[in-house]
């Protein structure tokens, strides 16, 4: 919404939310308390806030004063109930399209940008139309668009900037063209694509699962290449200069994370079982279990090569994001693979230039200890086989103690790491377990380091 204030100074958009710490974030004067990490938010925000672009917690006011609203609540997995662990929770976007319907004024276009289940719109449709035949509402009339959201975190700025493509399904001409109008300011026409409802809602868990599903494919073709003697590299960059495939997403890794991936084929799963489609259902469900796969398989081969035990060592994890230039954890790998280690009672210290401490511990559901002293040998803990885990804010005394380092997330900082220096913190024989295709091979080894890289055969 603040690109959209950004690019169409002639538009007023008012950003609401009930809570309201965040709101008094968004309007913080100082840029860097945003409640969101984006690279090139803050500027965006700085040109329009307070001109066209505001912040607050007056929900019912601003659905009034609007012509268009859009839907952009958090749509996660149930936890329970019918759908458990793979349909979506509407609960939220069902809640704000009843307060859409009481308290919208004259006619108003409703978008939903929340990803959603293909058909979501008919809840929403079914909401607004009672709104408008119920007594006192002579004047209320809604249309429904879908618009779903494209854009990845980290790069969100330039990708809503020059879209690839902006999506617009609906059934209301006027309504896609007063809405096409407004991207138009910025979009190029041919890239602003127009679609039935239920084709736009299904193009973004689509979308996802293809992209999805190329990581699962090149993780999975990356543990042959372990097996071969093949380099994942070589085959990825064999196989992606090839037009038809393309070089994107073939970055084999500890699988994918982020809120959305595993999320939406979990989604596209529950709908094919829904529709009579098991075997599509099965398909697509190995895409996610191929991910969780990986997260293991990566645990488990750190283990083995440290002896067949990880029971009180030192283990430095560098990087908790859910991949480089957010601070977002959500299905972030390095939460499975921590837990793989702590359940082997390992001692973890973690390291990540933008998460923060609470939020490890609140994905390992275990609080942080205090950093033991690396010379005094091994803890009670440790001794004990219980798992503990500190946060570092250097990457010197994370590694310093360490058996091993493994690369999580695939920050610029450990690109550059000095490794001449860094072996002589660690425990030998020391090993670097790169799950992000990060270090540089000759130099890991130069140091006389062990080195493992995510789909690196021995040739
Ligand atoms: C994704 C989609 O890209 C975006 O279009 C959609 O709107 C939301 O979901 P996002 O989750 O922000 O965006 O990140 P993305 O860059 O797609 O990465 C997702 C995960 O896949 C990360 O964990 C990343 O590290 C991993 N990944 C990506 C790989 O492991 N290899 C790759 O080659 C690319």
């Amino acid at each position: 919404m603040a690109v959209i204030a950004d690019q169409c100074p002639d538009v007023q958009v008012t950003v609401v939310d009930i809570n309201q710490n965040r709101i008094d974030a968004w309007n913080d004067s100082d840029l860097s308390k945003l409640p969101v990490y984006e690279p090139g938010l803050d500027a965006v925000v700085q040109r329009s806030r307070g001109r066209n672009l505001f912040f607050s917690t007056g929900v019912d006011e601003a659905i009034a004063a609007a012509d268009m609203v859009f839907i952009s609540v958090n749509t996660p997995t149930k936890t329970k109930g019918l759908g458990a662990g793979q349909a979506s929770d509407l609960r939220w976007v069902e809640a704000c399209a009843r307060q859409v319907a009481q308290s919208a004024q004259g006619h108003t276009i409703v978008v939903e940008k929340s990803t959603l289940p293909v058909r979501t719109a008919e809840a929403v449709k079914a909401i607004l139309s009672a709104a408008e035949q119920s007594v006192d509402s002579s004047q209320r009339t809604f249309s429904v668009l879908s618009n779903p959201e494209f854009l990845a975190e980290g790069t969100a700025i330039s990708d809503l900037e020059s879209p690839d493509r902006v999506l617009i399904g609906g059934e209301d001409v006027v309504a896609i063209d007063a809405l096409a109008s407004v991207y138009a300011q910025w979009v190029p026409q041919d890239r602003i694509l127009r679609t039935n409802l239920w084709s736009s809602e299904l193009s973004k868990l689509t979308a996802n699962a293809f992209l999805a599903q190329r990581i699962s494919s090149i993780n999975s073709v990356a543990a042959l290449c372990e097996a071969t003697g093949a380099d994942v590299r070589e085959v990825a960059k064999a196989i992606g200069t090839d037009s038809r495939i393309g070089p994107k997403f073939l970055q084999a890794g500890p699988g994918f994370g982020g809120s959305c991936f595993q999320k939406d084929i979990l989604n596209l799963v529950y709908l094919c079982r829904h529709f009579g489609l098991p075997d599509v259902a099965d398909y697509w469900e190995a895409v996610v279990k191929v991910n969780t796969w990986q997260q293991h398989r990566i645990a488990r081969l750190v283990v083995q090569k440290l002896f067949g035990t990880v029971t009180g060592k030192r283990l430095a994890i560098l990087g908790f994001a859910f991949k480089a230039d957010t601070n977002d954890t959500r299905e972030a790998p390095a939460i499975r693979i921590s837990k793989d280690l702590l359940d082997e009672g390992a001692q973890l210290a973690i390291h990540d230039p933008q998460v923060d401490s609470q939020q490890i511990a609140r994905d390992l559901k275990l609080p942080a200890s205090t950093a033991p002293d690396a010379e005094a040998g091994p803890t009670r803990a440790a001794l004990s086989g219980e798992g503990t885990w500190w946060p570092t804010d250097d990457i010197a005394s994370a590694v310093q103690g360490a058996d091993a380092v493994i690369i999580l997330t695939e920050w610029s900082q450990y690109r550059s790491l000095d490794w001449s220096v860094l072996v002589s913190l660690m425990r030998q024989p020391a090993w670097v377990f790169d799950a992000r295709s990060v270090v540089i091979p000759a130099e890991v080894e130069a140091a006389g380091l062990n080195l493992w890289r995510v789909g690196e055969g021995e040739p």
